[in-house]
């Protein structure tokens, strides 16, 4: 038995652990971020893959017979491969999942217009993932994506809450915006995003649905475990956090405890 393994190349998989305690406080988990190479937004897929799969390995090594993938951009460009080709041949009895899945399901009950937008890192963006997600669930749907990218790095430095941030999330709301102006819900497809919250809402017009994804991933993971009687079996119960970074332990501890409302200890690895 072990804990359940939230992977982010930052901090911003801190608001899906936050969502999937929230929902589950009974079990353990591991939380891993890669805070010493991220973002990895811009990176090519290639890298992305060795990076995700370098951290999917140390949460296995943690004693993690799941991980979640609590970073959009690493489940658009190294979830299926790792699901695919390395789980079959080297861990076939652990599971690792993704972001966008769940995140595309919600769609459909949510969007009268059938007009949705995606706002996420370029790479998210450029692989199309939401795009080809939504349509193949919700065929009538037409997806338009923007990708952001100034948001992670002023999440990552704290600056989310600056007035130097409005400019920027005016921006990409704008240009999402102009090229649908039928949008009724945005997903936000990058989990640093619900930290931009108050200033996505300041300039996002009232009649759009905004979805963050913390609270969607937990109800898609309880009903996995529901679902899946052997995983949920080998999760341990304790009720427990462990945080790592690659980063230093300082800089963790100090943004962390603004993700998460409370102070936490993080431990350093080498991925
Ligand atoms: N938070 C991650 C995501 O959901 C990645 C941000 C980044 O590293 O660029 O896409």
């Amino acid at each position: 038995m072990g804990p359940i393994g939230v992977f982010d190349s930052g901090f911003g998989g801190l608001t899906i652990l936050d969502g999937i305690r929230t929902r589950m406080p009974e079990y353990d988990y591991v939380y891993l971020g890669d805070n010493a190479r991220a973002p990895y937004g811009t990176r090519s897929f290639d890298i992305v893959y060795e990076f995700t799969l370098q951290a999917v390995k140390k949460l296995f090594e943690l004693g993690c017979p799941l991980v979640i993938l609590g970073c959009n951009t690493a489940s658009a460009k190294a979830l299926r491969t790792i699901q695919q080709t390395y789980l079959p041949n080297n861990a076939p009895d652990r599971r690792v999942l993704g972001v966008i899945r769940p995140t595309a399901e919600v769609v459909g009950t949510l969007s009268r217009t059938h007009h949705v937008g995606v706002l996420a890192t370029e790479g998210t963006i450029k692989s199309e993932s939401y795009k080809l997600e939504i349509e193949k669930l919700y065929p009538e749907t037409s997806v338009v994506g923007q990708a952001c990218p100034m948001w992670v790095p002023l999440v990552e430095n704290n600056e989310f809450n600056k007035p130097g941030a409005d400019y920027f999330v005016k921006d990409s709301l704008n240009k999402l915006l102009t090229q649908d102006p039928k949008i009724d819900t945005i997903i936000l497809g990058c989990t640093h995003y619900p930290l931009l919250m108050d200033k996505i809402r300041l300039y996002c017009p009232k009649n759009i649905t905004l979805i963050p994804q913390g609270h969607y991933i937990a109800e898609s993971l309880q009903d996995y475990l529901h679902r899946h009687k052997e995983m949920y079996d080998r999760i341990s119960k304790g009720g427990t956090c462990k945080y790592y970074t690659t980063e230093s332990t300082d800089k963790f501890t100090e943004s962390a405890s603004v993700f998460l409302h409370e102070r936490v200890e993080a431990e350093k690895v080498t991925l």
